[in-house]
């Protein structure tokens, strides 16, 4: 075993790790740990882009406004302003960091940047590099984090649980983090990173679903860690599904962008008639949760598996110049977009809820920081508006950084770190066990806690959690750790805190629908789940 000694521990290399990393002072020594390569994670794949007022006419209130609106009651509007207000700076450090956004005339260096729409955006505001932003933004950061000497990366490296005073025994102090063990996945050996701040940037937990845009390090491994170290988890039942992902056999749920409605793409029946006009006025530019359950709805009462989206009536010259990644995949699935419809269904995208954080990133517990798509910091309510996610990443990323420079911090000397202990632990002889359990979690979520949810599938869920949770812990005590296994403890996890948090919420609401209460209450409340006490409510934020 090695014991590795950081000023800061990063978790996670997508927008929100990597942005931080960088704005660190560079006497800060960092470790930055990434579970698979440094460039996985949902950033590298994010199509549309990112939401800013860069556009004169358009407005910061309207902005604001916006946010608000597609958050439905429960967005902190505090929180709204200060990263609305953050955007455009945001967007130009990445611009100097080397970022390379579309123009509007490519041939031209110096022409404006184009801003695309998408839904709940009253104006074009979202900056974008084609159709592949998170690809320009990952490479330009992972780039510089290479060049930079105080940061040290291991890719690979699986963090499995955060190490706290009181986990230690040391109750004499305020309870503070002290680092994690982490799993070597190349050597197999678990190692102790202690780090006076540790900042959890681990992305979603959309991989609880079993159909997701997500790639497979999606699993709430963050939001985790947290809650088993005392941490509280807000609005968990508000997730996100995107009403377009590529529906075909092979396609692992291929994501087309929103803003392919934001340039005039319709969402189609199998008859090709347009259907949005019938569920809100803003029709294929309403939030997600709306067009999301649009969908859903048709493909329920016609009783069939997809439906579609189109683009064809555009020509092939704009399509291939908007839409290059999404025309030349689909291609390989042998769908034509500049001919043809494309079929589509939802599938989770983004979880809206995570760790509870102030606006600093600070989490309950301290010296913990969360940023980026792990955290709960208020921003999107009861349902992300398009394009958010990445801003808020940067921003948070900022302030957090900012809050680690300048904490001048005096620690009191901490208890000595025990290693890793598998003395009590052999190989697994039945590895099914958790294969089973993967499978069987996904789709119960994604059957009973998805689009439209009722209180019976809620209560079956509930009831399937607990035995799931009861196994897992069984296996996780007598087997000694693997990729899989850890990563199934941390799904049930997210699986238990979202299925609670839905059934908490007695009306409908963003992303929350259910049969069985399908009005707003009067006065909109976080969902606030505490470890030390599971089924609590409250409003209030760190
Ligand atoms: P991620 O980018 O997911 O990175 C997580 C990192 O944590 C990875 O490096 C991973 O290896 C690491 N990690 C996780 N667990 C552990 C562990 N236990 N130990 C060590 N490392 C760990 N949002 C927008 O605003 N605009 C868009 O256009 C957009 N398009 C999207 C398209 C797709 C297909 C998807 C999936 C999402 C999209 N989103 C978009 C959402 C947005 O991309 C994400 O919310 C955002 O990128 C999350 O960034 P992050 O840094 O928080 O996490
Ligand atoms: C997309 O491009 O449709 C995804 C945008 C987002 O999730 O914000």
């Amino acid at each position: 075993m090695a014991l590795y000694q950081h000023d800061v521990l990063v978790i996670g290399s997508g927008a929100a790790g990597l942005t931080l990393a960088l704005q660190l002072a560079p006497s800060l020594r960092v470790a930055l740990l990434s579970k698979s390569t440094l460039d996985e994670g949902s950033t590298l794949y994010a199509q549309g882009g990112i939401a800013a007022v860069l556009d004169p006419e358009d407005s910061i209130e309207s902005h604001i406004r916006d946010t608000l609106n597609a958050g439905d009651g429960l967005c902190d509007e505090s929180v709204v302003r200060h990263t609305v207000a953050q955007a455009p700076s945001a967007i130009e450090k990445l611009i100097e960091s080397g970022a390379q956004f579309t123009r509007t005339d490519s041939a031209d260096p110096h022409a404006p940047y184009h801003l695309t729409q998408e839904g709940g955006h009253s104006n074009r505001r979202v900056i974008h590099a084609a159709d592949a932003t998170g690809r320009a933004i990952e490479k330009t950061l992972t780039q510089q984090v290479q060049s930079r000497s105080n940061i040290e990366v291991y890719e690979h490296h699986f963090a499995i649980d955060l190490i706290t005073r009181s986990k230690l025994g040391d109750n004499s102090t305020t309870d503070r983090v002290m680092g994690a063990y982490v799993l070597d996945r190349n050597r197999d050996q678990v190692n102790i990173f202690q780090a006076n701040h540790v900042v959890l940037a681990t992305g979603g937990g959309s991989k609880v679903y079993l159909y997701t845009s997500n790639p497979d390090i999606s699993t709430g491994d963050g939001i985790a860690m947290a809650w088993r170290s005392g941490c509280r988890i807000a609005n968990m039942e508000f997730n996100q599904f995107h009403p377009t992902c590529l529906y075909h056999p092979q396609a692992k749920s291929f994501l087309v962008t929103e803003a392919v409605r934001g340039e005039g793409g319709k969402l189609l029946l199998p008859d090709q008639s347009p259907f949005m006009d019938r569920f809100d006025s803003r029709q294929e530019l309403a939030p997600r949760d709306i067009v999301a359950r649009a969908i859903d709805h048709e493909m329920k009462r016609l009783g069939v598996d997809n439906l579609y989206l189109d683009l064809s009536f555009q020509s092939a010259d704009f399509i291939q110049h908007h839409f290059p990644m999404v025309r030349r995949r689909l291609l390989q699935f042998g769908v034509d977009m500049t001919q043809e419809p494309i079929p589509i269904v939802p599938a989770a995208h983004y979880t809206c809820g995570g760790i509870m954080t102030n606006l600093q990133g600070e989490t309950d517990l301290k010296g913990l920081y969360a940023v980026g798509e792990v955290a709960h910091t208020g921003l999107h309510g009861a349902n992300r508006m398009a394009s958010n996610s990445l801003l808020e990443c940067l921003v948070f990323a900022h302030s957090a950084a900012e809050t680690i420079n300048q904490s001048g911090e005096i620690l009191s000397p901490s208890p000595p770190i025990p290693p890793w202990d598998e003395s009590r632990v052999t190989d697994s002889d039945e590895a099914v066990v958790v294969s089973h359990n993967w499978d069987e979690l996904r789709r119960f979520m994604w059957d009973y806690v998805g689009i439209v949810r009722t209180t019976k599938r809620l209560e079956r869920a509930h009831h399937r959690i607990d035995l799931l949770q009861h196994e897992i812990r069984e296996y996780y005590s007598h087997f000694r750790i693997s990729n899989n296994l850890l990563e199934l403890r941390n799904l049930a996890q997210v699986a238990e805190l979202i299925i609670h948090s839905a059934l908490q919420r007695r009306e409908s609401r963003g992303l929350h629908y259910t049969l069985d209460y399908p009005e707003k209450s009067p006065t909109p409340e976080n969902t606030i789940l505490s470890p030390h006490s599971p089924l609590s409510s409250s409003s209030r934020q760190p």
